[in-house]
């Protein structure tokens, strides 16, 4: 492995070009600041890259992804020595000592590699849960109680956090602290939104309440950040582990490391109703077990405003679950409709957000597309890269405004399935929910209405680039809902979505 040297002035670092990296990225930069992926101590060099892709691993090293920094070649020139690393809002967060400078396969962009250093004071919520593996390291030896064993170290238990702990876990890592007398840390990754789209800083107060539970844990935030790859990830989550003083890893079986603390995979637990306690399942009589609820279940009972059962999880956890995931009926939700100009979109988005302001039990939002154009995104054309602008200012908002609870209505034409993505991940991100409705009226039917009159200035070649005559619509794959108003009434298009809301329990709705 390629170690790097760091010899910046401060001089170079005033002058040094600054550039935000990618959400992984910038997560990887905090890792390595925090001495997580220990032994490397900065950006992989060009020579280790290639191990890695070639491999799998670094040489005299075990199992590790790529730990890289994509840069776009106007945003450091070829002459810099180092670049300084911010977070989203601009604020440093590192530097980079830059050692090497490759080009990439992306063009106009390049790797660079070297050691890092933190510079600044941006990127660090979670302040008083984020230790470094030192720090972390040091605190597990003072904290020592039993002997060290044989070997002389002591045992310390890891668990990766990234969902709330419940009875279950929390039996289950009690039992094998005990056995192994060992102090327990739970790692909690706070760099994105768990896998159940439960956000870091809820994520956080669920495992703290949970820790409660458990004696004396060490509870850590740390910004690891998840890949697209499964075996990347458990081999990241191993050398992590280690990094933090974890001898023995509680992990479901994906966790393949060639090195690294031992990885116990958690034995399947029931509650034995007859006892009140959560014991290896086969050890328990069926008649009088109950197998832990599963994420969907939970969060099945979390949307229809049920409190989660009390055998199952303790109080503190679920009430910290129930703010973080209200019932549907009170969580934020952006209905964003789409489909070609004329398709009706907007008059049935309209006739939904009367429906319900008529209700009055939800605050609404209408983010019509000809207003956003004239009030949000004045002065922006219909070309890709402005469309995709105007989805994501969309997009941002109606996540806001779902972020606080409201319903926001977006009704574009937005053709294109990235940027109706973004709009996706932006209100999961803000903890609410969203439903893409697709209005599916074919083009024959909008070019007949024809309302302003585009159709035929675009057929006349009068305007270019017109959505569905010379220019792409991408249907939507990921729909919730497909109505097409070609085939009835709008009352019947608006009934349609309503009865998508009260089925989904997001809306109630009097009998009529
Ligand atoms: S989007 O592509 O960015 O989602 P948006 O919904 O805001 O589009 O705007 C679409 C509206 O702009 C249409 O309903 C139509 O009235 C008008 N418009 C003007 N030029 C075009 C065009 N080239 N393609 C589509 N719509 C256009």
């Amino acid at each position: 492995m390629d170690r790097f040297e760091w010899a910046l002035t401060d001089e170079d670092l005033a002058s040094a070009p600054a550039h935000t990296p990618e959400p992984v990225e910038l997560a990887d930069l905090q890792m390595l600041l925090a001495g997580a992926y220990a032994p490397l101590d900065g950006f992989m060099s060009r020579a280790d890259c290639a191990a890695v892709e070639q491999h799998g691993r670094l040489p005299n090293d075990g199992v590790w992804p790529l730990i890289t920094l994509l840069i776009p070649d106007v945003a450091v020139r070829p002459e810099a020595k180092a670049v300084v690393l911010t977070d989203p809002e601009g604020a440093p967060v590192g530097a980079l000592h830059i050692a090497e400078r490759w080009p990439a396969r992306k063009p106009g962009h390049s790797y660079l590699s070297g050691a890092v250093r933190a510079y600044g004071d941006g990127g660090l919520p979670f302040h008083r849960y984020r230790l470094s593996a030192a720090e972390a390291r040091h605190h597990l030896h003072a904290g020592q109680t039993e002997a060290p064993d044989r070997a002389g170290a002591s045992r310390v238990l890891g668990f990766y956090a990234d969902r709330p702990l419940h009875r279950p876990q929390l039996a289950q890592l009690l039992h094998t602290a005990r056995q192994l007398s060992a102090q327990i840390v739970l790692l909690v990754p706070v760099a994105e939104p768990g896998p159940d789209g439960l956000e870091q800083h809820a994520l956080l107060r669920c495992v703290l309440a949970a820790a409660e539970r458990l004696p004396d844990p060490l509870v850590v935030a740390i910004p690891l950040h998840r890949r697209e790859d499964q075996f990347a990830d458990g081999a990241l989550r191993a050398r992590v582990a280690e990094a933090y003083g974890v001898t023995h890893l509680l992990s479901t079986a994906e966790t393949i490391a060639g090195r690294g603390p031992r990885v116990l995979v958690p034995r399947a637990l029931a509650y034995d109703t007859r006892d009140g306690q959560w014991r290896d399942a086969n050890d328990v009589n069926p008649r009088f077990a109950r197998l832990p609820l599963t994420p969907d279940e939970i969060a099945q009972l979390l949307d229809d405003g049920e409190t989660l059962p009390e055998w199952h999880t303790p109080p503190g956890v679920a009430r910290e679950l129930a703010k973080a995931r209200p019932p549907r009926r009170q969580r934020g939700l952006v209905l964003f409709f789409t489909g070609l100009s004329g398709s009706g979109k907007s008059t049935v988005a309209h006739g939904v957000a009367e429906v319900l302001r008529e209700e009055g039990e939800r605050s609404i939002t209408m983010l019509d597309g000809d207003v956003v154009r004239r009030e949000l995104s004045k002065g922006l054309g219909f070309g890709k890269e402005d469309r995709d602008l105007n989805i994501r200012r969309i997009g941002f908002v109606a996540a806001e405004v779902a972020r606080h609870g409201g319903v926001a209505i977006a009704c574009p034409i937005a053709p294109y399935a990235a940027a109706r993505a973004v709009a996706r991940a932006m209100a999961r991100t803000a903890g609410a929910d969203f439903i893409l409705v697709h209005v599916a009226t074919p083009l024959e039917v909008c070019e007949k209405r024809d309302r302003k009159g585009l159709y035929a200035k675009a057929r006349a070649g009068l305007i270019r680039g017109m959505t569905g005559i010379d220019d792409p619509y991408e249907a939507p794959t990921d729909a919730e809902l497909t109505i097409d108003t070609s085939q009835g009434s709008v009352e019947d298009a608006v009934d349609e979505v309503l009865d998508y809301l009260v089925n989904g329990s997001w809306i109630s709705l009097p009998e009529a």
